[in-house]
């Protein structure tokens, strides 16, 4: 066999994609191939996309034309498009791109290995997309949208003890904004016990935070044999597994946050206190137009049982400002909703209509770009408050922190002070709240207690409290070896999320 060829992956967009991409790798590596942080050296070179917004999916094609010179010089690289963009332009990508090989929708991205195989042997570009969601039944469309979780591959992970498992695929809400529900299809439950199956492997490998993911998480229902199951059992069945200290899920949908759902939270030692249950509108009147299917009063009742349950439970939010016909008295609802909530963080979006969306055909994008902008920027100075004050309230506690990895400053500048020496780490609260420290690098993957001494907007600092001496390094992260770090994670950090946009 000829030398390893290398793969390129650049996966933008939600855990999702995170996940897709790793699943992706894990395929092409038993068939052989080997990862590349460089694209200059790649021998394929994959976009794994998003649709959610006109600007992910800008990116992307300039990044296409960026490749076109590579590609003209070794046509024998295989450019790819995975995802959610792949679904919803299909041929339209090849012809805005011609030298793109590989267009594959995220239900079919199974077929990946197979299809790299085929353009390996001279059969020419190829496409595999699912049904669109109208041409067809919907067991028809359901068919076409394939789960794709086989084994994974630990080293694509953000870290080795952290990982995805998807609960459920598509989505079946269809507010009027959201492409998601046609480009990942209907709602389609995992089985339970293929979940915890999942989860309990990841645990065997070393994992010790789990976040369950699902475009609307809590949604989950599984019926077999007159049991249903719902997402409170499957945290159920997570918690009792040894070894595995926290879990989250995201992402929330209003009115879908039952009781039963809260009592776990509430009572499941090992489920964190984080609540990610976008709003996206502080208005009815626009809520309305967007088709999310409650109002601000069930948002705050529902509110108002998560905090009676849960006192100090942290919630996060999405929201949209500059969504058709939305006035100033309208957007001002949203602050409003902001000041009164007091989210943990937001990630805030500037409307972008969507083809192939309830709004797109009927409601007209009438906020001027430059009024997106400005309320864009006012949602964000409103949350910063929050943020800030919300934060405040923990200086002088001590937080158990898992510890995930260098902060984005040592990052930046390289930093490698040994396996002994000091380093500025990050890692979350059990509520998911980010916090800065200087540590040894083995005590990365750790669970460790720091004293929270000050407060930012987007994070805590402080010193970690545990005998350090007593640190044990972790087994599992000297094996690994270097991870590989092509894939870009969509950090839940607010200071680059609240500007996915
Ligand atoms: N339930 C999904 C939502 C996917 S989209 C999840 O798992 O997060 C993520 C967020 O993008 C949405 O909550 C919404 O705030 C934002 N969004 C979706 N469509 C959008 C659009 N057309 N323009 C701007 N923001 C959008
Ligand atoms: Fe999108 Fe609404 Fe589903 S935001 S993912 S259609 S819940």
């Amino acid at each position: 066999m000829s030398s390893t060829k290398r793969l390129f992956i650049e996966t933008v967009g939600c855990q999702m994609n995170v996940l897709d991409s790793e699943l992706v790798v894990a395929a092409l590596r038993r068939q052989g191939w080997g990862m590349t942080a460089t694209m200059a050296d790649a021998d394929a070179i994959f976009f794994n996309t998003c649709s959610v917004r006109q600007h992910a999916e800008d990116k992307i094609y300039s990044a296409l034309g960026r490749v076109r010179k590579q590609k003209k010089k070794n046509p024998e690289l295989i450019v790819g498009v995975l995802g959610c963009m792949a679904q919803k332009d299909q041929e339209m990508i090849r012809a805005r791109a011609p030298w793109v090989d590989l267009v594959v929708g995220p239900g079919q991205l199974h077929r990946v290995p197979s299809l790299v195989d085929l353009i390996q042997a001279g059969s020419g570009p190829q496409l595999e997309v699912s049904l669109d969601r109208k041409s067809g039944s919907r067991l028809e469309v359901v068919d076409s949208f394939e789960s794709y979780d086989p084994d994974r591959d630990a080293t694509m992970r953000p870290t080795p003890f952290q990982a995805f498992v998807r609960t459920q695929t598509g989505c079946d809400k269809f507010c009027a904004f959201c492409v998601v529900p046609r480009v990942r299809g209907p709602e389609q439950a995992r089985p339970p016990h293929a979940i915890i199956a999942e989860a309990e492997k990841l645990v065997g490998e070393g994992c010790r935070e789990i976040t369950l993911i699902g475009q609307t998480v809590n949604s989950y229902r599984w019926s077999d044999g007159g049991k249903t199951f719902r997402l409170s059992d499957l945290l159920v069945g997570l918690d009792a597994i040894d070894g595995l200290d926290r879990i989250k899920f995201v992402t929330s949908y209003p009115r879908d946050m039952t009781t039963d759902l809260i009592e776990a939270v509430r009572d499941l030692p090992h489920v964190s206190h984080y609540i990610h249950v976008p709003a996206q509108h502080g208005s009815d009147a626009v809520l309305k137009r967007m088709k999310r299917g409650y109002t601000i009063g069930q948002y705050m009742e529902m509110l108002g049982r998560l905090r009676e349950a849960i006192p100090h439970v942290a919630v996060s939010s999405d929201f949209i400002v500059g969504f058709c016909g939305e006035t100033d008295a309208e957007f001002a609802l949203s602050l409003e909703l902001t000041k009164t909530v007091k989210f943990k963080n937001s990630f805030i979006f500037k409307y972008s209509p969507r083809p192939g969306t309830k709004a797109f055909d009927r409601q007209a994008d009438d906020v001027p770009e430059s009024v997106k902008k400005e309320r864009n920027r006012l949602l964000q100075e409103a949350q910063a408050v929050a943020s800030l004050e919300g934060n405040q309230r923990f200086v002088g506690s001590r937080q158990q922190v898992l510890v995930e990895g260098l902060s984005t400053r040592d990052e930046r500048h390289a930093v490698d002070p040994g396996p002994d020496g000091l380093a500025q780490l990050t890692g979350r609260t059990m509520c998911d709240r980010i916090v800065v420290f200087d540590a040894p690098l083995r005590l990365i993957g750790r669970m460790v207690d720091v004293d929270i001494i000050s407060a930012g907007a987007w994070s805590l600092a402080g010193d970690v409290a545990d005998d350090l001496a007593n640190a044990v390094p972790l087994d599992h992260l000297e094996q690994s070896g270097p991870a590989v770090h092509q894939i870009r994670v969509p950090a839940q950090s607010p200071p680059q999320i609240a500007q996915r946009s």
